[in-house]
């Protein structure tokens, strides 16, 4: 076992379950895009593994964009700010296009990604999560596909990092407190 797995509180999702999921999703989106030309751009790095995992299981034509994004949380930066790295966004004038992330928090994140993709013209849009926290959020983002709801609990593994770090745990877990600064 990962050395790394040491750190973890307790395991919330396992790879079992997690691909369990990913098959019920990837069912899904397969079935309500099943006439139409899906395009996904996913948000690295946190949804490279999901990314990875969901899209082998959706039999459909499809294109796939990445992007990376930086958003600033907490008091230091002003609130809200989410900076995209790349210089061109993908092309999605027209087109089915279905965003995936790895986690639904504060909503920032998404929320400015969906604004900037609806400036371009798309002809449909979506959401999809692997993970979602139950808590108010600043802002409302509608998720149609969403893997697990979870506590407010900071989690790491498959994909998700603290400090660019577990991304490649197998599983999802809390990551023990004494190890956060
Ligand atoms: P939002 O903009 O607040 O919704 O935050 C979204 C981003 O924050 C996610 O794409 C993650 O990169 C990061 N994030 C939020 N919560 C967690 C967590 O519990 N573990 C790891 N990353 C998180
Ligand atoms: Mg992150």
């Amino acid at each position: 076992m990962l050395a790394v797995l040491r750190d973890l509180e307790r395991v919330l999702f396992d790879q079992a379950t997690i691909f369990r999921r990913l098959d019920e999703i990837a069912a899904r989106i397969s079935r309500d895009y099943r006439h139409k030309e899906l395009t996904v751009i996913a948000v690295l790095n946190g949804s490279l593994m999901f990314m990875a995992d969901l899209l082998r299981r959706i039999p459909l034509p499809l294109k796939l964009d990445c992007l990376s994004v930086v958003s600033y949380h907490g008091k230091a930066r002003a609130s809200g700010e989410v900076i995209f790295k790349q210089i061109s966004m993908p092309d999605v004038q027209g087109r089915h296009v279905l965003i995936l992330d790895d986690i639904l928090d504060s909503g920032n994140t998404l929320t400015a990604l969906r604004k900037k993709l609806v400036a371009a013209g798309p002809r449909s849009i979506n959401v999809c999560v692997l993970l979602s926290k139950n808590r108010p959020r600043a802002y409302a983002v509608e998720a149609g596909y969403v893997g697990f709801e979870i506590k407010v609990e900071f989690v790491v593994g498959y994909g998700l990092d603290y400090d660019e770090r577990y991304r490649n745990l197998p599983c999802i877990g809390v990551l023990r407190k004494d190890l956060m600064k």
